[in-house]
């Protein structure tokens, strides 16, 4: 797949990658960033991770959240609008940005993430399409903590929010899930892959000298509703069980 001119849109997925991505609940998207791209993103990348804040920085990774609000050149990828076009399309709704965020495993950091749902985290009343697009800011191998998922699982709704510091937790709250096969992403910088908000998935840990930097937007349907439970994304914003998402805090995307 070429890679896109960031400034056009829409960009076109083909029919298989959409498929695919309807089967098994991820899809790899190669290429999406040009080598120049991956560059100035990552460069962003780390000056961000020097000067700003961790939102955690528990040894799984350190989280440096809604990055988009502060730094121009992350603004832009946050908001990417041939990103939020594939998401859209493997989606099959309108969505609006969530929240973003870094996820950086520090070398050698001697975790995983461990396998989650990423929708049982969220305030969301209704919510169907959620999904995560994971951003290589550098090549990201299987040593360096790429991402395995479980495939064939998104229309899990029944798991509760799992430990992603604890192995066993899935597992533990989803017996029938310990035989399913494992899908591992090793990535080269500018790749992407896209994951739904209730597809099981985890990290690798960073067993290599160099940092991994992970860029993450996370996008949601575009109706959907505050259910009155806490987030870092929503807590400053008084917002009332049943309330819309509003629009400058939670983009609507593409746009
Ligand atoms: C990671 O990159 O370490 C985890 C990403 C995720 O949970 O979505
Ligand atoms: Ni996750």
């Amino acid at each position: 797949m070429a890679a896109p001119d960031i400034t056009s849109t829409p960009f076109a997925l083909d029919e298989a990658t959409i498929a695919s991505y309807r089967v098994n609940g991820f899809v790899h998207v190669p290429n999406v960033l040009t080598g120049e791209e991956v560059a100035r993103f990552r460069a962003a990348a780390e000056r961000v991770h020097a000067t700003k804040q961790v939102l955690s920085d528990a040894p799984v990774f350190n989280q440096i959240f809604q990055v988009w609000k502060d730094d121009a050149d992350l603004r832009e990828l946050t908001l990417n609008a041939d990103l939020a076009s594939i998401a859209t399309q493997l989606a099959g709704v309108p969505v609006r940005l969530w929240h973003d965020h870094m996820l950086v495993k520090a070398p050698h950091n001697g975790a995983a993430t461990e396998f989650h749902q990423d929708a049982p985290y969220w305030p969301h009343r209704d919510a169907t399409r959620s999904l995560s697009c994971w951003v290589a800011l550098t090549d990201v191998p299987v040593e360096r903590g790429c991402m395995t998922f479980l495939p064939g699982l998104h229309e899990r709704r029944d798991i509760r929010p799992i430990d992603l510091n604890d192995a066993k937790d899935l597992f533990s709250a989803a017996p029938d899930l310990q035989w399913r096969p494992w899908v591992t992403i090793p990535l080269r910088a500018g790749d992407v892959t896209f994951h739904s908000a209730w597809t099981p998935h985890r990290a690798n840990p960073n067993d290599t000298d160099e940092h991994r930097w992970a860029h993450v937007n996370i996008y949601v349907d575009r109706d959907v509703v505050y259910n009155g439970g806490p987030h870092p994304a929503t807590d400053h914003l008084g917002l009332a069980d049943g309330d819309a998402l509003p629009d400058d805090e939670f983009p609507p995307l593409p746009r």
